[in-house]
């Protein structure tokens, strides 16, 4: 088993600490389509993710790998341009690398953005979703990133989840997408390991179990932050209407389309929440 450790762990933060211009105070993950927000930073250093040792490298169009660190706002922050997926082979444990590596770095917040699909019918494709909650179903079915001997450094073996989106940060998005003129849903979030979408029964399932938006990532990212005591803030790019009925089709291009009218919204409200931190 692919288990992370302390050496994993040190191995890439010391390769990154000796590149990167400032410690970050904020890590900042963005989903498919949603790259382009990473051109705001400031004073930038990039590295790609495949020089860094141990890191799991991203092979989706839209996930371009980079890694930038420079200042946003006058904040530090290391801002990941694009993910890994569990679907494209990772285990679910790699997948924890980067957010570790934040820590070492000495991030304190992690901001994470996906694309997802509205299973909420009220949702339109285009629009943003702040995240208050989600559900880990992979994890009930064994598959947490977390698996494996406890890093103590880190966190508890057993890591409360009561609180996985932070109160005061879900107020800072909101009040930022109000100054920015954005509208801004609120809900829940499932993670499902993908590559497939969802068929119309998959979709009334998750509807009846409580979830607003679906995609392929950020609930094991949450997960290893929260263990390690950061402070959480995800929000989702709505990129599609969920098929709940069979009467249309997904395809990852109308994913990527969606981004670009999602980037200028969402760079408008991560601009607004660093302000306020
Ligand atoms: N389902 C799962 N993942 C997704 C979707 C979807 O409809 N859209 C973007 N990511």
């Amino acid at each position: 088993m692919d288990f992370l450790t302390s050496e994993i762990i040190n191995k890439a933060a010391e390769f990154l600490q000796e590149k990167f211009p400032v410690s970050p105070k904020v890590g900042m993950i963005l989903g498919s389509g949603l790259g382009p927000f990473a051109d705001a930073v400031e004073n930038s250093v990039q590295v790609m993710g495949k020089q860094v040792p141990g890191w799991p490298e991203s092979t989706v169009e839209g996930h371009v790998g980079r890694l930038v660190c420079g200042t946003l706002e006058g904040v530090p922050v290391f801002v990941m341009q694009g993910r890994s997926h569990y679907y494209e082979g990772h285990e679910m444990t790699r997948l924890g690398l980067p957010v570790r590596v934040m820590q070492k770095l000495g991030a304190e917040y992690l901001f994470v953005t996906n694309a997802a699909g509205a299973v909420n019918p009220n949702y339109k494709a285009g629009s943003l979703m702040i995240l208050n909650d989600h559900i880990n179903l992979l994890g009930m079915a064994g598959v947490n990133p977390l698996r494996g001997p406890n890093l103590d450094e880190f966190g508890p073996r057993f890591p409360d989840m009561s609180r996985p989106y932070d109160k005061e940060l879900i107020k800072f998005a909101h009040n930022a997408a109000s100054d920015a003129g954005v509208s801004c849903h609120e809900g829940v979030y499932i993670c499902l390991a993908g590559p497939s979408y969802e068929t119309p029964a998959d979709l009334r399932f998750l509807r009846m179990i409580g979830v607003d938006a679906v995609g392929m990532s950020t609930v094991p990212e949450v997960i290893v932050a929260r263990h390690g005591g950061m402070k959480v803030l995800g929000i989702s790019g709505i990129s599609n209407k969920a098929n709940l009925d069979g009467s249309t089709i997904t395809t990852h291009e109308e994913v990527m389309e969606a981004g670009r009218v999602i980037v200028p919204k969402l760079t408008s409200i991560l601009r607004g929440v660093l302000k306020r931190l």
